[in-house]
């Protein structure tokens, strides 16, 4: 397991930082984000999608629990913050529609142990501040922990985004 930290001072920073990860991004990834209401998932999401050439402004999947956008790999954009139960997990298809490929971005992605696949990036996001956020990089996995470590580097030179302490093994 690998864990990172980044703190960002404003949303474009934040949006930025989902930009950087996108090209590390191949189909079959999953990122699960977790954090309050609020926190920057969407931002986050928002990025990564920019970064993939998705050519729209994506929005928050909330009552749509799945939204699928077209890129360079094509966007799986999940909110499970309207289910109530990790069966209803079967009922959207969530494990069929990450196995089909995409790169998928999890908004309350930890909401369920079940929802949790067993390489995995947990994005925990913490808000800190009126403009701040801290995000907690949980990577367990040979893949996950790859692309973490890469992200990392990549957002090195992002304006307004602050790499915390190393990685630990
Ligand atoms: N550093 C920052 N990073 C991201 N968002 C920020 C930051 N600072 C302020 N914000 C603001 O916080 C809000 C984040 O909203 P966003 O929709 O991304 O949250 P969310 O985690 O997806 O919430 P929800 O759980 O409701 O889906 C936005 O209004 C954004 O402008
Ligand atoms: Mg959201």
């Amino acid at each position: 397991m690998t864990r990172y930290a980044l703190r960002t001072s404003a949303e474009e920073a934040t949006v930025a930082a989902g930009r950087a990860l996108a090209p590390l991004l191949q189909s079959g990834d999953v990122i699960l984000l977790s954090g309050d209401l609020g926190a920057g998932k969407t931002c986050l999401a928002r990025g990564i999608a920019e970064g993939l050439g998705v050519g729209h402004p994506v929005t928050s999947p909330t009552f749509n629990i799945l939204l699928v956008h077209p890129g360079r790999v094509f966007m799986n954009h999940f909110d499970l913050y309207r289910l109530d139960s990790p069966l209803q997990l079967e009922d959207i298809d969530y494990w069929g529609t990450l196995e089909a490929g995409g790169v998928s971005v999890v908004e309350w992605g930890d909401r369920f142990a079940e929802s949790i696949p067993e390489d995995r990036l947990i994005v925990a996001m913490t808000i800190t501040g009126d403009e701040e956020r801290l995000f907690d990089l949980d990577a367990c996995g040979g893949r996950s922990e790859r692309l973490a470590s890469a992200w990392i580097e990549a957002c090195s030179s992002i304006a307004g985004a602050t790499l915390e302490g190393g990685g630990q093994p």
